[in-house]
């Protein structure tokens, strides 16, 4: 049966176009266009009464107060240009998406096995080494006019376009610069498209990477489509990579489109949102769940625009002791949009499941606090929105304005850390987390350091933040640190991080319970096959990395972080909004539900006092964490026992055991701490204003040697201001 999100959305959309078409030959087609958009500003959902006279739902939040405003906002020229080209077009069948798979596309002649009909798809990466299995483009067998490339919709369609792209290669350049296209019912009888009497040769690439549209000046209607390349660059030859543009006609006969349907039951706004619209959307969450939600922003872009995050807790804009903090990021590739919408979707979720009493959500709210930060890089989504889902190509506004990648924009504290490891100096001089940041960091200017890149870090430093998820596009896959190789020269390198078991559960709560990620049988996006290490990799293994945000959270924060690479195509259209969001709803929630897990408690001294920046440490696993600032702590942990161990500078360290089980939440463990002797002595002397005492060395604690400073004088962190500056300074001096 046809869902009722891909029903809304297929008749909405195929009575639109045929609406565009037949005003486009009555000469109307702008007016009607322009006067649809008015009615129904979301283009792909209207309501409409569908075939079986049901009424579609209103858009989520459509009758929300505010949303008038945005109805205004919206119909600036340029989005109602913007949108009436959206309508015109189907959406594409999906080879980009693999929604096409491996069988539905043919070819007259392949060069060899890499380069198939089967890696003919839009956007398809070469491997690192491109003679492999793993080729990045369709490339014919022979360099003729003879040759073709097929693709069988395996359902009647409505043929409305074509995308081509050169062939994926550092080395060569082949790319198809005309082409005719025919269609077919049965692949026997191919009929051209024509203008009039002669046949149609449309103009093609002209480099290898931007995307080229041609839109069919009328729409063919068939279940195959071929592309006939007619001439290509000529120092290379026939290769292609292609997406088709259609919309699925009504055949009952047909029994293939019943399969790989995905619907969604939930009413929320699955649309791509640009700026403005993301603004408007996350103050109607706030309106309709103000008790549980709040808006703030972590700074600005290059262009100013604000770095919207919304906090979803039962206490908004507090710490509650004890709760941990949750956070999910996106866009930080400005192109790599799915993450964005997933965030925005999730809010509305949370929102309204929050409303409805659904009890998990709930619990949810109320044991944690939860940052949902959709897009690090509005500057870079921007460029990519404007030219829509399928022709920014791969990397059209992944960057800051600044030209940075943000995501490895952070400073590479892994060097730092080893460094200091290969001189012994962990954890006696050197603690083995909470690494600071190098002074020459912050003497960057903001061509070297992006200012959003310096906005995430304060925010980081800011909210003690237990895990975090920061979701990318392009790859299914979730990565887990060290995200930088060891050896300085190995391109992949396996580099586990001292929590590496906790981190690979981490990563796999969130793989195993997404829709595709775990399945062995699915097709891989591009050139790997992560299915089979359980849709989850060491970032190193994968690719090494320098100055990534899940490196510098784990080592200069609490936090532990990891990238979730949310689907094949960085950009999906708008239609496959309800399935991503199906693919990706638990997973969300999972992993959310991790923060849970291990122990957590507080610190406190004797008095009842919380001890800030308190020191815990696991036995066996060389990386500690600190306190927050009301003296709570939280340990993401396995299950297992584990002997713990609490300090803090002036205190005695205690020890005890935590048990952490199988099931959710965290195991409590708290401890109360003493003051040493000395500090005691120390604060009567500083009392009674005595001179300077130069205190022996061997009497301090063994966690904080002195000569640390000296080490690390010219290192700076506003998270260690207190370790690091006065209230580490073991002199006594006398008070003016
Ligand atoms: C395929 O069949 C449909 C009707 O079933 C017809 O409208 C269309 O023209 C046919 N297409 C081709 C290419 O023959
Ligand atoms: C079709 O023919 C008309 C004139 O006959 C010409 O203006 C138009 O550009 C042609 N279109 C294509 C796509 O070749
Ligand atoms: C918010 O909290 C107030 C006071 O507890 C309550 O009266 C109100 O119904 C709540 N609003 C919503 C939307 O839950
Ligand atoms: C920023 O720093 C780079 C090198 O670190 C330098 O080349 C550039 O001129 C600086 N730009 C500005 C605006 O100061
Ligand atoms: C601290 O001082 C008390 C007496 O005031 C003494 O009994 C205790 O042993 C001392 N502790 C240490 C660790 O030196």
């Amino acid at each position: 049966m046809l869902t009722r999100w891909t029903r809304v959305w297929c008749c909405g959309f195929l009575s639109l176009s045929l609406l565009g078409l037949l005003g486009v030959i009555l000469g109307a087609g702008h007016t009607q266009a322009a006067k649809h958009v008015d009615q129904h500003h979301r283009v792909s959902r209207p309501t409409e009464i569908m075939p079986d006279g049901q009424t579609a739902k209103e858009p989520w939040g459509s009758k929300q107060p505010g949303l008038g405003t945005s109805k205004k906002e919206m119909t600036s020229k340029k989005e109602v240009e913007r949108q009436t080209v959206t309508k015109l077009d189907c959406p594409p069948l999906g080879l980009e998406t693999l929604k096409i798979d491996d069988f539905q596309l043919h070819a007259s002649s392949i060069k060899r096995y890499g380069l198939g009909a089967h890696r003919g798809r839009l956007n398809i990466q070469a491997g690192l080494f491109e003679d492999d299995f793993y080729d990045g483009a369709w490339c014919a067998g022979r360099n003729d006019p003879l040759q073709w490339f097929e693709v069988d919709a395996r359902r009647l369609t409505m043929f409305t376009g074509i995308i081509t792209q050169g062939k994926n290669s550092l080395w060569s350049s082949d790319w198809v610069t005309s082409y005719k296209v025919r269609a077919s019912n049965d692949s026997h009888t191919w009929v051209t498209v024509k203008n009039g009497t002669q046949d149609i040769v449309f103009l093609g690439n002209s480099e290898k990477e931007l995307p080229v549209l041609n839109r069919l000046p009328i729409p063919m209607v068939g279940r195959y489509i071929r592309v006939h390349p007619q001439s290509w660059y000529p120092r290379g030859g026939i290769c292609m990579r292609v997406e088709v543009l259609g919309c699925p006609l009504p055949d009952p006969n047909n029994y293939y489109h019943r399969r790989n349907e995905i619907t969604t039951t939930d009413n929320l706004d699955f649309k791509h949102h640009s700026y403005k619209e993301m603004r408007q959307l996350m103050k109607v969450v706030n309106e309709m769940c103000p008790n549980i939600t709040r808006i703030y922003n972590i700074g600005k872009s290059h262009n100013g625009l604000k770095l919207y995050a919304i906090e979803i807790s039962d206490n908004p804009g507090e710490h509650e002791l004890g709760e941990p903090e949750f956070r999910y990021t996106a866009g930080s590739h400005g192109n790599e949009v799915l993450g964005r919408e997933l965030l925005l979707l999730l809010m509305q979720f949370m929102c309204q499941e929050y409303l409805s009493g659904n009890p998990r959500i709930q619990h949810l709210v109320d044991e944690t606090r939860i940052h949902l930060l959709p897009s690090i890089n509005p500057d870079g989504y921007e460029k990519a929105f404007e030219v829509g889902s399928e022709l920014g190509g791969w990397s059209l506004g992944r960057w800051s304005q600044d030209g940075l990648d943000i995501h490895h924009n952070f400073p590479d504290l892994n060097s730092i850390l080893w460094a200091a490891e290969a001189r012994k100096w962990v954890p006696r001089k050197v603690f083995n987390h909470h690494v600071p940041i190098p002074e020459w960091y912050y003497s960057k200017n903001e061509t070297v350091i992006a200012v959003e890149t310096r906005a995430l870090i304060t925010w980081m430093e800011k909210v003690p933040f237990v895990l975090g998820g920061n979701l990318q596009g392009g790859e299914l896959v979730v990565t887990f640190p060290y995200d930088k190789a060891r050896s300085q020269r190995r391109v992949q390198e396996l580099n586990p991080t001292p929590d590496d078991h906790i981190f690979r559960w981490l990563a796999y709560s969130y793989a195993s319970t997404h829709r595709l990620m775990t399945d062995a049988s699915r097709r891989v996006c591009h050139t790997e096959d992560f299915a089979k290490e359980d849709g989850t990799i060491n970032g190193a293994s994968w690719h090494t990395a320098a100055g990534s945000m899940n490196d510098f959270s784990y080592l200069h924060t609490n936090c532990f972080e990891l990238s979730m690479y949310v689907g094949c195509d960085k950009f999906p259209h708008e239609s496959g909004l309800p399935e991503e969001w199906e693919n990706n709803r638990e997973s969300l929630l999972v992993f959310m539900e991790q923060v849970h897990r291990g122990i957590k408690g507080v610190v406190r001294d004797i008095q009842g006092h919380g001890i800030a920046n308190a020191i815990i440490s696991v036995e066996g696993i060389n990386h500690d964490v600190r306190t927050a600032a009301d003296g709570d702590y939280w340990r993401l942990l396995n299950p297992g026992e584990y002997k713990v161990k609490a300090s803090a500078e002036g205190y005695n360290p205690t020890s005890k055991v935590c048990e952490v089980g199988y099931e959710i939440g965290a195991t409590q463990c708290d401890f109360v701490i003493s003051r040493t002797n000395l500090s005691r002595i120390k604060e009567i002397m500083e009392k009674f204003g005595k001179r300077p005492i130069s205190v022996p060395l061997r009497h301090l604690p063994q966690h904080y040697p002195q000569r640390q400073q000296q080490s690390q004088a010219q290192l700076r962190s506003p998270a260690d201001t207190k370790l690091f500056s006065g209230g580490s300074k073991l002199d006594i001096s006398e008070k003016d």
